[in-house]
């Protein structure tokens, strides 16, 4: 509805332009030129040469946002403060959209582009691109949903204690999914229990008409049912969950299932690469099931979902046979060992690479849950272990960089060869899943 955004470059005729002061540049140094790309005012922490809304900085306000190193006045904080509170507004005035939030460890992502196709029949669906979920990405999100919209889908990330929670108190959800808790981020959090107390912020924020979809077989997660004043739907394997898939099979790395509800049940056969998307899709289920969807639709919609963020579970095959799993999108302990089983799985019967660079933010334990990954990937018979930059993996093979990475694989790849590259964000490998598909498609 309203046109809100923070580059200059999308500027619409009459929006809105929020100052931020970002890591290369301060949006508020760009101010006029807003206006004069169309802007009608701007949001801005500091005076700005041009018609603008200035918030002060609040003393005690939260200033620990996704900002804070290129923040140190609150600038920036405050700007993300008013933002909140301008989406939480809006959506309060669109008394026929349902708020859905996602948070867990891994895989929202993933579960807010499944919950977007399978809610796309039933009603207009609002959902983030990529992966916008924090202090800027979840308000700006929320600013896109309008009258016509049913659905909004949100995702909610955390760095630290209390970012759920404020992000949840500014646009709050009717329905809160938590899917998994595990060691992403820990360096920041210092322990899982204070990643789950965290993650748990989002049930928390509930209403005692709405809805916590919970994942059955994830005790930590399982557990925040005491936590919320919602309904509880438990999702999973497990015999308890309300929403479940049996008789999983997983075939050249995608899981087929039956979805078993309450209302019924239906068989799935997912398109995306990896088992641990089971997990996600039912939770995707669930939410939708809430909402309306028949078993059959949902396993329908789930059954035709393709890969819809970029560098997550990515499967190209070259014209020489060799396929090349581009995982590059981020890492952690949990992710890397789903992205190996998929692996194993695409490359039965085939020789198979896992090239592996730094997992961050890890924390003390950083050196040891590394060399735990790379006696995972052996575990899971994995043929070729080459490690990117990261000695710390113990690795048989440690390219120094992504260029002799390249090298190395584009000297030793054979037909029929499986490659799966995986890092976190920082190490780039984007770029070495990229040098290994030129020319190939
Ligand atoms: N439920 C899950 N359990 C473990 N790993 C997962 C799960 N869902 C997705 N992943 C993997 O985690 C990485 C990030 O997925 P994504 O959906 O972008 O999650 P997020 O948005 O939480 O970072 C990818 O490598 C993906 O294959
Ligand atoms: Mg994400």
């Amino acid at each position: 509805m309203t046109a809100v955004e923070f580059d200059t470059r999308a500027i619409r005729p009459g929006g809105l332009f929020v100052a931020l002061p970002g890591e290369r540049v301060d949006g508020h140094d760009f101010a006029a030129a807003a206006v004069a790309a169309g802007a009608g005012c701007v949001l801005a922490g500091r005076e700005v040469d041009a018609p603008a809304v200035v918030v002060p900085p609040v003393p005690g306000r939260r200033t620990d946002t996704y900002l804070a190193a290129t923040d140190p006045d609150g600038h920036g904080a405050a700007v993300l403060a008013a933002l909140a509170r301008l989406a939480g507004h809006a959506v309060a005035e669109l008394p026929r959209c349902t708020v859905v939030g996602i948070t867990g460890s891994s895989g929202k992502t993933s579960t807010k582009d499944l919950l977007a196709a399978v809610l796309a029949p039933l009603g207009e669906t609002v959902a983030p691109p990529g992966s916008f979920n924090n202090e800027l990405g979840l308000p700006w999100t929320a600013l896109r949903a309008g009258e016509s919209t049913r659905h909004l889908v949100l995702e909610f990330s955390a760095r630290g204690a209390g970012h759920i929670a404020a992000l949840a108190a500014a646009v709050p959800p009717r329905i809160g999914v938590v899917l998994n808790v595990g060691s992403a981020h820990l360096g920041e959090f210092g322990s899982t229990a204070a990643i789950a107390e965290a993650k748990g912020e989002l049930v928390e924020a509930l209403d005692d008409d709405g809805v916590a979809v919970l994942n059955a077989d994830d005790p930590a997660v399982a557990a925040m049912g005491i936590r919320t004043r919602a309904r509880v739907v438990l999702t999973g394997r497990h015999p308890n969950a309300h929403v479940r898939a049996e008789d999983v099979a997983v075939d050249a790395g995608r899981a087929r299932f039956t979805l078993v509800a309450p209302g019924g049940s239906a068989p799935v056969a997912l398109r995306l690469v990896g088992e641990h998307h089971v997990g996600n899709a039912l939770a995707a289920a669930a939410v939708a099931l809430e909402l309306g969807a028949t078993p059959d639709a949902v396993a329908h919609a789930l059954s035709l979902a393709e890969p819809a963020s970029r560098w997550r579970m990515e499967l190209t095959e070259r014209p020489d046979g060799v396929t090349v799993v581009n995982d590059a999108y981020n890492a952690n302990p949990e992710s890397m060992r789903a992205a190996l089983s998929a692996l194993a799985s695409i490359g039965a019967g085939r020789r198979t690479w896992a090239v592996l660079g730094r997992i961050g933010e890890l924390g003390a334990g950083s050196d040891a849950a590394h060399v735990q990954v790379a006696q995972d990937a052996l575990a899971h018979g994995v043929d070729e272990l080459v490690a990117v930059g990261a000695p710390e993996y113990g690795a048989p093979r440690d390219a120094p960089d992504v260029d002799a990475a390249l090298e190395l694989l584009r000297a030793e790849l054979r037909p029929g060869d499986v490659v799966l590259v995986k890092a976190s964000r920082a190490a780039g490998l984007e770029r070495l899943a990229a040098g290994l598909l030129e020319g190939a498609r």
